[in-house]
C-alpha cells in the first residue's frame, strides 16, 4: 500500500522512518555488540554496577521479610496492617542500608549541575553511561546505522528517568534514594546503570530479523 506520513516532530519522524525501513542487520549488531561491549568496559572503571546489584540482594531480603507477597498486600486490604505508618517506618530504616552501601561503593549519585532536563531527572553514575554511549554513537559512520542506534539509546533514557513506579507520565520531582512505592507494595529503587534497559532494547531489534535470511539472523547472538 503506498501511504505518506506527516509528523510535526522532526524525531518522531525518524522514529517512524527507523521502524519502517530496511537496515543492514549484520552491520546493526556488530555496531550494538561492539557499543555494548565498550560500555561494559565503560563500566569496569565505576562502581555503580556492583552498588546496584548489592543494593538489589539488600532489598530482595528486606522486601521478602516485611514485604512478603501476596501476604503483605492482604494485609493492607483487610485492615490488619496501616499502609501509611508501616511504609513510612520501613522506609526510613531502609534509608540506613542504602545508604551505608552508598559509603561503602564511594557512589556519587546527584549532578553537579540542574541546567536541564538531562541534569535534573537522571543520577550521576545514569548521565555518566548515557553520555558514553551518546559520545560512541558519535563514531558510528553508518547514518542509518546510526539512526537506528540514536532510537534505541532514546528509548534507554527515557527509562532510566530518576522518577518513582508511580510517577513515570507526571514527574513531579526526581527521586535518588530507595522509597516506599504503593504501586509494587514494597521498598523499590531508582535506576543507577542504564545496562539493563540498553540490553533490553537492543534485543528487541531481533522482530527485524523475521524474513531477512539466515546469514542475518545467525549474526544476532543475544
Ligand atoms: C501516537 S503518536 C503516532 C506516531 C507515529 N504515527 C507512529 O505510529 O509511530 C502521535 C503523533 O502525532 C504527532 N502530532 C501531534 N500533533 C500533530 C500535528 N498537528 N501535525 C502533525 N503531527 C502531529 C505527534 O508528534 C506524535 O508523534
Amino acid at each position: 500500500m503506498h501511504a505518506i506520513g506527516i509528523d510535526i516532530s522532526s524525531f518522531n519522524a525518524m522514529i517512524s522512518n527507523v521502524k519502517i525501513s530496511k537496515h543492514n542487520l549484520v552491520l546493526l549488531t556488530e555496531a550494538i555488540k561492539n557499543i555494548t561491549l565498550k560500555l561494559k568496559e565503560f563500566q569496569k572503571t565505576k562502581n555503580n554496577v556492583l552498588f546496584e546489584e548489592n543494593l538489589l540482594s539488600e532489598l530482595g531480603k528486606y522486601n521478602l521479610r516485611y514485604f512478603p507477597s501476596p501476604e503483605y498486600k492482604r494485609k493492607v486490604i483487610n485492615g490488619e496492617i496501616d499502609e501509611e505508618e508501616y511504609a513510612k517506618e520501613r522506609e526510613g530504616e531502609f534509608l540506613n542500608i542504602y545508604y551505608n552501601l552508598i559509603k561503602k561503593y564511594h557512589l556519587k549519585i546527584n549532578q553537579d549541575k540542574n541546567e536541564n532536563f538531562m541534569d535534573k531527572w537522571f543520577l550521576f553514575p545514569v548521565r555518566e553511561e548515557i553520555d558514553f554511549l551518546f559520545h560512541q554513537l558519535k563514531n558510528v559512520h553508518n547514518s542509518d546505522i546510526k539512526e537506528v542506534l540514536a532510537i534505541i539509546l532514546s528509548r534507554t533514557v527515557r527509562s532510566c528517568r530518576a522518577t518513582t513506579h508511580a510517577d513515570l507520565a507526571t514527574l513531579k520531582e526526581p527521586v535518588t534514594t530507595t522509597y516506599y512505592c504503593k504501586k509494587h507494595g514494597k521498598i523499590c529503587k531508582p535506576i543507577f546503570s542504564i545496562t539493563n534497559w540498553w540490553e533490553r532494547y537492543t534485543l528487541e531489534i531481533g522482530p527485524l530479523f523475521k524474513g531477512q535470511g539466515k546469514e542475518a539472523r545467525d549474526s544476532y547472538i543475544h
